[in-house]
């Protein structure tokens, strides 16, 4: 530690450009101050050579301030070395996160496609006919992201053409997240939600809630007796097909092919596939949820029809009956009800 008195020493010491003169404007001995940045700069060399620097320009010494940035090249890469660990640790730990079930029970996941709260086109009766299910016993849910419209930048204008303000629309959001009674597994970020950067509200409002994942979340559910559902979701996949609104999570689970579902949203539209892979004969679902936005100007102008069902599905899983791949029985309906229906039937 640097003493109060040391630092005053050192700053006469900048300030008269020597030892001597400083020893002489504080009225003490040579040694006195010799000693003094002999151990600053023992204690703290950084700043010991910051409150030093002077350039001698013949009959006078300039004065050397530290540069803004206020640390040097090796102090900047320790700290950035320590800070890409840290976030290097942060990702790998969301690479397949296992979910520990407690009881080898039938349960389900319900898939939340875009909500899009703010949006004038919102459906609440389906967003509450899905919350609905979500709030059922061994129901857990899943955001697959744009959980406000979150207009940014250009877009800011289409504020002027809905209700919804972004302060109304993050309290939309808290009360959607927190306030509902839905046991969220995770929760995606979407193109929408990205577009508020590093400080995204949701990332505040999830604490201690949910775990919040960039774009895609690759986990695992898993029961003691082994069994283990894999879990690919994104807020989209790559690949389109104007004929099949699956086809990008189902070229996914081709390519792919360690995960048991494949799951996505962000189009606003709804397609169900269910199929064995071609080459390890494992047995797959690759779906994508509509969300909740309906009268769409984006969709209407674009030849986009509104999706008429698939806003959530619900996928149904029986951990007590497990395939040779180690995968529980699933299955999953793009009708949440009749997902729930099934569900009871196991459970009774
Ligand atoms: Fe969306
Ligand atoms: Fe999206």
């Amino acid at each position: 530690m640097v003493t109060d008195r040391q630092r005053q020493i050192a700053e006469a010491v900048a300030q008269h450009g020597s030892h001597r003169r400083a020893a002489e404007a504080l009225g003490v001995g040579h040694s006195t101050v010799d000693k003094a940045m002999a151990r600053i700069r023992k204690d703290d060399p950084a700043w010991a050579e910051r409150s030093e620097s002077r350039i001698d320009r013949g009959d006078f010494t300039a004065p050397a301030p530290p540069k803004h940035l206020g640390e040097t090249p090796a102090e900047r890469w320790a700290r950035r070395r320590q800070r890409f660990q840290n976030a290097k640790a942060a990702t790998d730990a969301r690479e397949w996160m296992q979910f520990r079930l407690k009881r080898v029970e039938p349960c389900a996941v319900l898939w939340f496609g875009d909500p899009h709260l703010d949006d004038d086109g919102c459906d609440f009766d389906a967003l509450e006919a899905a919350i609905r299910i979500g709030n059922l016993p061994g129901v857990y849910s899943v955001g697959i992201g744009d959980y406000t419209n979150n207009w940014v930048g250009r877009l800011a204008r289409l504020y002027a053409h809905q209700e919804g303000t972004a302060a109304t629309a993050w309290e939309d959001a808290r009360y959607f997240i927190r306030d509902r009674g839905l046991q969220w597994l995770t929760l995606i970020k979407g193109n929408h939600d990205l577009w508020a950067g590093a400080g995204d509200p949701i990332d505040y409002i999830a604490e201690g809630t949910a775990d919040v994942a960039t774009w895609r979340a690759r986990f695992t559910l898993a029961w003691s007796n082994g069994a283990e559902l894999r879990i690919d979701a994104a807020h989209d996949f790559k690949g389109h097909s104007q004929y099949s609104a699956s086809f990008g999570p189902k070229k996914e689970a081709y390519f792919d092919g360690r995960a048991q579902i494949y799951v996505c949203g962000h189009k606003h539209s709804a397609s169900l596939d269910r199929f064995n892979h071609p080459f390890r004969g494992t047995k797959h679902e690759a779906f994508r949820v509509a969300g909740f936005k309906r009268m769409d100007q984006h969709a209407l102008v674009n030849g986009f029809s509104d999706a008429t069902h698939g806003e959530a599905m619900l996928t149904v899983i029986d951990p007590r009956t497990v395939y040779l791949d180690g995968a529980p029985k699933f299955r999953t309906f793009d009708c949440v009800e009749d997902g729930a229906a099934y569900l009871q039937s196991l459970q009774a």
